[in-house]
């Protein structure tokens, strides 16, 4: 298996590099409106933001924000198949004008535009993001009644353009099977709050975090094998550091990215060459957490009813017979911003015990393997 991933240095609001109805999955985080941080970049979107803000005009400079925002989930409604999914990672803002501090609801202001573009509001996720920062509680203290609730959460809303997606053909079934995640994930992945406390990450960086507002890479990578199967598209119209690319190799689905700003594309490039080597280790520990679980439950008198034909080893649920994950072998630029990742194949990793699969089996550049491991 091969997947593609291309860098797209244009505008989200128009994209002329992506085709009608070419997108199967979107995991996204935009700018968040009047967060400081993107002010400028919003004011160069639109020439109203600076005044609003600068005359206190707070309401009209949110709104003009959003307006920014509105025009490309337009565009991604025409770029989406019917039946794909969009994933959007929004936190709202606290601002204080003129003595008075209040909330700024970004999340509820993107919700009703989806709805009003024609897209299917589906249950959000809270995602907790708790701090330990000392001057996390805000407003008077112990002293009543001027104190404001902790802001530790962020949102990911979800939506669907149009009816569900059809699986008809035998290919497309057995792709889904596939693409299946275990049982015990469903159990968490499902759920409405997140919370990533001991989540591995080798692919973050707290300074770049900072610096770009980028997100764990656990984020999208779980929203991918959520809401898409292997070798889907997934599109990313705020790409960043290019999170959600990497994500996607990961998980075995092509990707697009879009992003304003060319000064990313160094950063970007650096960032796939240095890390795509530790790709991997999320699929590995997804095995790995499988197999503790499937101990678990034999510990406790539990004997799983399936087998996985794939690993061979037991399972949940008859959904998870077909389950296979994709593991990048080589990666490589296949023409301008336009990169291919290649997988190994099934006799190979079927040649290796799942218990047994290491880092060290995996790793096809071994000049690689020396720096890192
Ligand atoms: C919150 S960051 C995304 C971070 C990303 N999720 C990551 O992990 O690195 C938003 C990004 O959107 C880009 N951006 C802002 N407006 C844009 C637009 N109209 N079209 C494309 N990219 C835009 C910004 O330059 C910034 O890199």
């Amino acid at each position: 298996m091969e997947t593609t991933h291309r860098l797209i240095f244009e505008d989200a609001r128009k994209v002329r590099a992506l085709d009608d109805q070419s997108i199967d999955l979107v995991v996204t985080s935009p700018p968040y409106p009047m967060i400081e941080m993107w002010d400028q970049s919003f004011a160069e979107m639109d020439s109203r933001v600076n005044g609003f803000l600068d005359n206190g005009e707070y309401a009209r400079a949110f709104e003009a924000m959003h307006q920014v925002l509105d025009q490309v989930w337009q565009e991604l409604y025409r770029v989406m198949k019917d039946g794909a999914f969009a994933c959007i990672n929004i936190g709202d803002a606290t601002r204080t004008n003129n003595g008075r501090f209040q909330l700024f609801a970004n999340h509820s202001r993107i919700q009703s535009k989806f709805f009003e573009l024609g897209f299917d509001v589906l249950p959000l996720v809270l995602w907790r993001k708790q701090t330990n920062a000392p001057n996390k509680f805000m407003g008077s203290g112990m002293l009543p009644a001027g104190a404001y609730v902790t802001l530790e959460h962020e949102y990911i809303l979800i939506f669907r353009k149009g009816s569900k997606r059809k699986f008809t053909t035998a290919e497309n079934k057995l792709k889904r099977m596939r693409s299946s995640y275990f049982w015990e994930e469903r159990n968490v992945w499902f759920s409405d709050l997140w919370d990533f406390k001991g989540a591995r990450q080798d692919m973050d960086s707290q300074a770049l975090r900072e610096r770009s507002g980028a997100f764990p890479f656990i984020l999208p990578f779980r929203l991918i094998n959520m809401y898409s199967l292997m070798e889907d598209t997934v599109l990313d119209p705020f790409l960043g550091t290019g999170t959600t690319m990497m994500a996607a190799m990961a998980a075995g689905r092509n990707s697009a990215g879009c992003e304003i700003d060319r000064g990313f594309l160094e950063p970007v490039i650096q960032r796939i060459y240095e890390q795509w080597p530790l790709l991997n280790r999320y699929n590995l520990d997804r095995i790995k957490n499988h197999l503790d679980f499937v101990d678990k439950q034999r510990d406790k008198g539990n004997q799983l009813k399936y087998m996985n034909s794939y690993f061979g080893f037991p399972v949940m649920t008859r959904q998870e017979k077909e389950l296979k994950l994709p593991f990048v072998m080589s990666f490589s630029e296949r023409d301008a911003n336009c990169f291919k990742a290649v997988y190994f194949n099934d006799q190979y990793i079927q040649s290796i015990k799942p218990g047994e699969l290491d880092i060290k089996h995996l790793t096809y550049d071994h000049g690689v393997q020396a720096r890192l491991f």
